[in-house]
């Protein structure tokens, strides 16, 4: 992972309580450095034990602001200030229907499951055949039966299920692709890592009625999107 600085591989020691203490304590610093605001993601990263979403050789760094090597090629789970850095722009809410593209660990789609709620839906795609049983294996070990969970490329969206409220890339695209732009409904939101050159910029793109609005949001470092839209 260029630019990262990848902690090294180790036995885990930390207990339950010690992860307790750490969630708590990494939701108040998302809150202090205005990184999140919604009481539903906040509720959310309070209640998903982001330490069962990580290899065990990297459990005990589950709240350090690094993103971590997750089984498959270049799969990682995203820092944790990633989460609200995606889902707060998008306004993820109670009854979003919601697409992520690049499952990984299946912590995000977990998170993403908590704020939707009963009423919303979630579907997560991998296209990596090791990472996605990595996911698989997790969320279920974690209790969430109900995410639809594909093994493909996520460039070509879900259409299936489509139309979308929200859809995240967790990859970086060189453009976004169509198909996911297609797959928003009306008023929905998309969020993606795109390139610009050799860096990356967080861009929140809008479908309206009057067209497409896009703003870029700040820089960012991701793993390539693969696939027929790959970087
Ligand atoms: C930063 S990681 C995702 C982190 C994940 N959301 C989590 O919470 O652990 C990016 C993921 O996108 C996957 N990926 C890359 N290209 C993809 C594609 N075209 N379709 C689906 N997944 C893709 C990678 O294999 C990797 O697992």
């Amino acid at each position: 992972m260029p630019g990262w600085l990848i902690p090294p591989a180790k036995k885990p020691e930390k207990s339950k309580g010690q992860f307790q203490a750490e969630r708590t304590a990494k939701v108040q610093w998302l809150i202090e450095h205005d990184l999140l605001a919604s009481e539903r993601i906040k509720r959310a990263l309070l209640t998903v034990p982001r330490e069962d979403f990580i290899p065990d050789c990297y459990r005990d760094y589950a709240y350090e602001e690094v993103p971590l090597p997750l089984p498959g090629v270049e799969a990682t789970v995203s820092c944790p200030h990633s989460y609200p850095l995606f889902y707060e722009p998008l306004g993820l809410d109670a009854g979003h229907q919601f697409l992520e593209v690049g499952l990984g660990s299946g912590y995000g789609a977990a998170v993403a499951r908590e704020v939707v709620g009963d009423d919303g839906l979630v579907v997560s795609i991998e296209i990596d055949p090791e990472t996605f049983v990595f996911a698989k294996k997790n969320l279920l070990k974690a209790g969430y039966h109900d995410v639809v969970l594909v093994q493909g490329d996520g460039g070509l969206g879900y259409p299936d299920l489509a139309p979308y409220d929200r859809i995240v890339v967790t990859a970086a695209c060189a453009e976004i692709p169509v198909p996911l732009i297609d797959q928003l409904k009306s008023n929905g939101r998309l969020i993606a890592p795109v390139f610009e050159g050799e860096s990356q910029v967080l861009v929140l793109l809008e479908k309206t009625d009057q067209g497409i609005r896009r703003e870029a949001k700040c820089e960012v470092l991701y793993v390539p999107l693969r696939g027929r839209y790959g970087a």
